[in-house]
Parts: structure tokens; C-alpha cells; sequence
């Protein structure tokens, strides 16, 4: 093997295995807090992310960000030392996604999100174009907007729970270093998978802050306690009066229930 080449898979490796949910699950809570930057532009998510005080490594990138601001917003964020969550969903045929997964690859993002629904032959295309990259893939398994009737409607029998548990175990078979699941999922996925899958959890909503759109919902000590490896946090922390404050409130509560720095 030529030496870059052993270098690059190296890098990959170690990257791969700090992505190991065992691993985080000992790492300080501001390296588990990613906040979510639902924002129209750049503009406003920096101004945001000047208010955090250094609360989090993390951010969130999503769609409406994403098409707003593209590459150039996720260099900036990485020149300033975060690390970044791409929530892009991807669900398309295998070719498809594993070239946006490499490309995603390339910019240095650290995870990356896709449809565990697009089945084993688009995992596992995802899981292949990320692996020199070292990003980590996450499968979104049923959406926490979806209930049981929508998805009875969409032709799948059997309830959201069921689906999610199969999806799940469908993904890691597949070779995703983790999921994307709303808080009351935890105890059950830990239980079928085990310690090592990322769990990366929205859904967060500190005592007493309001739900807005969310239902499936849980403070951030009780996810921790349950087995999150990661929490994400738009509004409690982006519609806070005081965003740094929120964020520091939310990092004492994640640090109690795991007893960690
Ligand atoms: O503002 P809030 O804390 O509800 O934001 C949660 C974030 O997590 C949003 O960016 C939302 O898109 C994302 N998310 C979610 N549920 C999922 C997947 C992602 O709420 N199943």
C-alpha cells in the first residue's frame, strides 16, 4: 500500500472510532450539545453562533441553511473550530447518493444523515463513498413528525415503533456508525444494539420550555441518562433571551445526568 494512501486510511480509521457511540458517551457535554442553526442565511446563524459563548462544538446545518448558504457558511463555521452535523437527509438510488456522500466527504463535514429507508443497497453505498472520508453516516428512521396513521397511509402496517426498530436494525447492518431517533426510542434501540451506534437525539426540551412543533419529547437529562451519544437543540437554545445562558443550562443538566465534565 502506498504510504498516502495508508496515512488517508489511518486518519479515516481514527476518525471512524471516535465516532463510536461507547467513545462519546465519555466525552464532556459540550462535545455532545449540537445545536441546531435553523436559520434563513448565514448572516443570522453566525450572529447566533456569536451568542453561544462557546457553549458547544457542535452545529447543525440543515436544509433551508444549506440551499441558503452552501459551502462557503461551512468553511467559515469549520474555520472557527466546529464541528459539523449535515442533516441533509439524503434518499435517492444508490449511485446517487454515494457520489453526495463523497462530495460531503470532501468538505470535511463530520456526519451526515440519510433515509435508512432507502433500503441496503443505498446504505450501503452511502456507508462505501464515506468510508475514506472517515464522515459518519446516521440513518434517519421514521420521521418524529410522522404518527401511526400517516405511516399507515404511506402502505407500512405495524406502528411507528415497529418500523423504527427495523429500520434500525436494517441501517446497522449496513454498516452506519449511527441513528437519528426522538428521545422515548432510546431505551428500546440500546437494547437491540447495544452501546457502540451513535444516537443522536432532537426532541430536546428542557423542563418547562415550550414544545412548538415537537412531541415525542425529553429534557436533556433524561436522554443522557437513557443513552445519547449526541443532543440536538435549535429553538430553547436559539429563541432563548439569553442563547448562551440556555446552552449553558442545558450543558449542567447533560453534565449531571452523566457525571461527567
Ligand atoms: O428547535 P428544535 O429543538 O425542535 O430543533 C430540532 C432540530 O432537529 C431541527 O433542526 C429538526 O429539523 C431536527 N430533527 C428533528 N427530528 C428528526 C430529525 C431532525 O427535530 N427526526
Amino acid at each position: 500500500m502506498a504510504p498516502l494512501t495508508a496515512l488517508a486510511e489511518n486518519m479515516a480509521f481514527h476518525r471512524r472510532t471516535q465516532l463510536a457511540g461507547t467513545a462519546v458517551a465519555v466525552a464532556p457535554a459540550r462535545e455532545r450539545l449540537i445545536v441546531a442553526l435553523d436559520f434563513p442565511d448565514a448572516k443570522a446563524a453566525l450572529a447566533l453562533i456569536d451568542r453561544l459563548e462557546g457553549a458547544t462544538s457542535w452545529l447543525k446545518v440543515g436544509l433551508e441553511l444549506y440551499i441558503a448558504s452552501g459551502n462557503s457558511l461551512i468553511t467559515e463555521l469549520q474555520q472557527r473550530g466546529f464541528s459539523i452535523f449535515l442533516d441533509l437527509k439524503l434518499h435517492d438510488i444508490p449511485n446517487t447518493v454515494g457520489s453526495a456522500v463523497c462530495a460531503a466527504g470532501s468538505l470535511g463535514v463530520n456526519l451526515l444523515t440519510v433515509h435508512a429507508a432507502g433500503g441496503t443497497e443505498m446504505l450501503t453505498a452511502a456507508v462505501q463513498a464515506a468510508a475514506e472520508s472517515g464522515l459518519g453516516i446516521l440513518a434517519v428512521t421514521v420521521l418524529t413528525s410522522i404518527d401511526d396513521l400517516q405511516l399507515e397511509a404511506t402502505g407500512v402496517t405495524g406502528g411507528a415503533g415497529a418500523q423504527v426498530e427495523k429500520l434500525a436494525g436494517l441501517a446497522m447492518r449496513c454498516g452506519v456508525q449511527g441513528l437519528v431517533c426522538s428521545p422515548v426510542e432510546i431505551p428500546r434501540l440500546r437494547s437491540q444494539l447495544g452501546g457502540d451506534p451513535l444516537l443522536v437525539i432532537p426532541g430536546i426540551r428542557p423542563e418547562g420550555a415550550v414544545l412548538g412543533d415537537q412531541r415525542r419529547v425529553a429534557t436533556p437529562g433524561t436522554a443522557i441518562a437513557a443513552g445519547a451519544s449526541y443532543l440536538v437543540v435549535g429553538r430553547p437554545i436559539t429563541r432563548a433571551v439569553d442563547p448562551g445562558a440556555a446552552a449553558r443550562a442545558i450543558l449542567a443538566e447533560m453534565q449531571g445526568a452523566s457525571g461527567l465534565g
